[in-house]
């Protein structure tokens, strides 16, 4: 039965019996024999996953939806902003930084005892008009770059445990994408941005984080290869995230491939972002069906198959975009229907989250 796990052979062992509050079988004022009150402890990812279970979180929901909270609450122990830590949301002007809503999320996650991840550092979207308009030296862009990730790494110090410091830097035939941040410095800002984050706060795990590694060998090679040249130029690099938004027609040999090649590199492996979409070609009449249920639970089962067989020490947690079905940013995005997260619109755990427990067993 999914969902609760039934403590029910424990009739005999009546000392650990009291003392896991359980009562035992005992006699009425009748003189019947009462059968015993067996306790119930319900699973959860975070009880159930021998690695950190995170979510990328939206305040808003977070403030405003009581079943979106305790959602939160109860099933997960790593917290990602999905929005609140972007370049445009802390920095809207160039002399203002606006904490409040990441200061919230961040309060949150060390009340309810989360590890909060940071997301993201550099971006080439999400940039406030006074970035993509800014008319500088290079210098000045350099300047840019460093007072910017130096002052969000110093304002979240000690409380932020890792961070994305650069997003989305190589495009799907493996070359780097022609970013504002390129046009302006140069492909070698991705290493300085590294040490700029490093010497804001040198207790923090720096992670270079992108999408595609599943698609194939040309991203993904490309993506190992500038992880491995950042390594060996000594910069402060310590893991890798694969955002992992796939398809439930993606091949398993493909996202195990994504996973054992970033874990070959040596450094912490954080499946940063997934979903798992149901409707990649953009169907406006399909609905959710029981079957589409069970392929996507194979497909979060072996995902998280592939990242149990890489070593312990690497596994930095596994992060689903968004909460439930609900609130997932690819139905708006896409402007279809789809249903790519474990939990339903209602709360409710779909066939997808017994999929991600059966991928430890
Ligand atoms: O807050 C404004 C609101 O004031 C305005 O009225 C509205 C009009 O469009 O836009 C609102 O901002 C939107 C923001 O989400 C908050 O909802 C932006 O337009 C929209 O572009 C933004 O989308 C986010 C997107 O990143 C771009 O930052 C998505 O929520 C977020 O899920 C998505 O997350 C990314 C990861 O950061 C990186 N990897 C891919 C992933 C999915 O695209």
């Amino acid at each position: 039965m999914m969902g609760l796990t039934k403590i029910s052979v424990l009739s005999k062992l009546i000392i650990p019996m009291a003392l896991l509050g359980i009562s035992c079988e005992k006699q009425n004022n009748n003189g019947i024999e009462e059968a015993p009150v067996i306790s119930t402890v319900e699973t959860t990812l975070q009880k159930e996953m021998p690695f950190k279970m995170g979510a990328a979180v939206n305040v808003s929901l977070l403030k405003n939806n009581t079943n979106y909270r305790n959602l939160v609450v109860k099933e997960f122990n790593s917290i990602t902003a999905e929005n609140a830590m972007k370049f445009a949301s802390v920095h809207p002007s160039k002399d203002t930084y606006t904490w409040s809503e990441a200061d919230y999320l961040v309060d949150f996650a060390i009340t309810n005892g989360k590890r909060i991840h940071g997301h993201t550092l550099n971006w080439y979207k999400s940039l406030p008009d006074w970035v993509t308009k800014f008319q500088g030296t290079t210098a000045e862009w350099e300047n840019l770059l460093k007072t910017h990730i130096q002052t969000v790494v110093s304002h979240f110090k000690g409380k932020v445990v890792s961070w994305d410091v650069v997003n989305e830097a190589i495009n799907e035939d493996g070359t780097f994408r022609n970013s504002i941040w390129v046009q302006k410095l140069g492909v070698d800002y991705i290493g300085r941005a590294f040490q700029y984050a490093h010497e804001a706060d040198p207790g923090a795990l720096l992670f270079y984080n992108d999408y595609g590694h599943e698609f194939g060998p040309t991203k993904r090679t490309a993506i190992i290869n500038l992880v491995n040249n950042l390594k060996g130029q000594g910069i402060p690099i310590n893991g890798i995230g694969l955002q992992m938004h796939t398809r439930v027609t993606q091949t398993d040999s493909n996202l195990a491939a994504a996973i054992s090649t970033a874990a070959a590199t040596g450094l912490l492996v954080h499946i940063s972002e997934i979903d798992i979409a149901l409707n990649p070609d953009n169907n406006q009449s399909l609905t959710y069906t029981t079957d589409l249920g069970v392929q996507q639970a194979a497909k979060y089962k072996a995902v998280v198959k592939a990242y149990n067989a890489i070593p312990k020490a690497q596994q930095f947690g596994i992060t689903q975009w968004n909460v439930t079905d609900g609130d997932s940013w690819i139905p708006s995005n896409y402007s279809r229907p789809d249903w790519p997260l474990p939990f339903d619109a209602q709360y409710r755990r779909k066939p997808a989250y017994q999929g991600i427990l059966d991928g430890v067993k």
